[in-house]
């Protein structure tokens, strides 16, 4: 049985390393992986390779930045090549971004079973590039693997046949149960100089936040703001440094004139968990952050107006300030103060999710061929 795993940026590699190792245990199984390298600076893709032990991908299609419609095209021409030459059983998507659509559109049409690992997410929000990337992806996909409830339900209601969704859990905790020990080991807090709980992460790269440079200057201001009260450490995505730079913001001088404000490079894997399990809170509007700190029990504070990962509110760590920093403020202060959410671990985030996809999958093949 032939299957390609498809990864183009940042979080997709967390994605896939754990299925890439459930995959690779299968006598009989080939598992190919492909890169379409949507993401391609080392910092944002090669340490997570060393990071999470995956091997160099067998395909890489370099597609590079580009416009929405100028990467997914880009990237649906040439996976179409590698299909043409892999002829594979399936294909597997995780997440939600270009690459996640791009791939399930080529693989669908060509009458591929393709799967999609982190279906059903929704955060109603349409003007969000991965909101219409999972639709569409769910929408066409032959197998959806769900996270959480919430996946189940909007499936449901959007008509998807019982038998094709699959409640597995979050193969993104898969990952950080599966490198605990690296991320204990990690002494990113030193060189840093900072404190176990004595500073608060922060990240940001959405475009809600960052493409707007006076939203993009209040956010920096309020950051500064809290850096008076302690310190907070912000690895900078390369999206957020050039919309800093083209608002007149050099990262260079805040860092001089805000030392607490720690204007850093994008972390890899191991040292990135390390920074986030050891927060007394992090701010961010990254998607799969929300669940990592829901999983640690670090307090989170999100700057976004929606969330399609709603558990990690329900039974998590997460608060959703919206774009209201004086709402951000008031939980942000109690946490300061000691004064932190506490919340439980959602179903099935028990670092066994990609065994259970694989599973299903092969119950699948098995049928086909008898
Ligand atoms: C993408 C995903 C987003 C995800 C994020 C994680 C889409 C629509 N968005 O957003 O869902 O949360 O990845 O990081 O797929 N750049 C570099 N080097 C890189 C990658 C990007 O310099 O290795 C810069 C380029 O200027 C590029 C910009 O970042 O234009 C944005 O990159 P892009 O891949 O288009 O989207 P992200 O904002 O990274």
């Amino acid at each position: 049985q032939k299957i390609i795993l498809v990864a183009g940026a940042r979080p997709n590699f967390v994605k896939i390393a754990p299925l890439w190792r459930a995959f690779s245990a299968i006598k009989g199984v080939e598992v190919t992986l492909v890169h379409t390298g949507q993401h391609y600076d080392d910092a944002m893709s090669k340490v997570f390779f060393e990071d999470l032990g995956l091997p160099e991908p067998e395909y890489n299609l370099n597609v590079g930045s580009g416009s929405q419609a100028g990467q997914t095209a880009d990237i649906m021409t040439r996976f179409d090549q590698v299909l043409d030459e892999m002829m594979p059983h399936d294909v597997i998507v995780v997440g939600d971004v270009n690459s996640t659509l791009a791939c399930s559109l080529v693989s669908v049409k060509r009458g591929i079973r393709t799967s999609h690992v982190e279906a059903g997410l929704r955060s109603f929000d349409r003007s969000m590039p991965e909101e219409i990337n999972r639709l569409a992806t769910d929408a066409i996909s032959d197998l959806l693997f769900v996270s959480e409830p919430s996946g189940i339900e909007n499936l449901k209601r959007e008509g998807v046949a019982d038998e094709k969704v699959h409640f597995v859990g979050n193969v993104m905790i898969d990952s950080l149960v599966f490198a605990s020990e690296a991320i204990k080991e990690s002494d990113v807090l030193s060189r840093f100089l900072l404190e176990s709980y004595k500073y608060v992460l922060v990240t940001i790269h959405r475009p809600s936040n960052v493409d707007h440079p006076p939203r993009l200057r209040e956010l920096i201001n309020w950051l500064k703001e809290l850096s008076s009260k302690m310190p907070v450490v912000f690895p900078v995505h390369p999206r957020t440094r050039n919309r800093l730079v083209e608002a007149g913001l050099d990262p260079a001088q805040i860092k001089q004139q805000f030392p607490n404000l720690k204007l850093v490079s994008p972390q890899g894997y191991i040292d990135f968990q390390k920074l986030v399990s050891q927060a007394r809170l992090v701010i961010t509007d990254s998607g799969g952050l929300q669940e990592e700190t829901t999983w640690l029990g670090v307090p989170c504070v999100t700057l976004r107006e929606n969330t399609e990962r709603p558990v990690t509110i329900e039974q998590g760590t997460n608060y959703l300030a919206g774009f209201d920093f004086a709402k951000a403020d008031d939980v942000v202060n109690a946490c300061l103060a000691g004064k932190s959410p506490k919340g439980r671990v959602p179903d099935l985030w028990d670092g066994h999710a990609a065994q259970r996809i694989v599973d299903v999958l092969l119950r699948k093949h098995k049928a086909r061929n008898v």
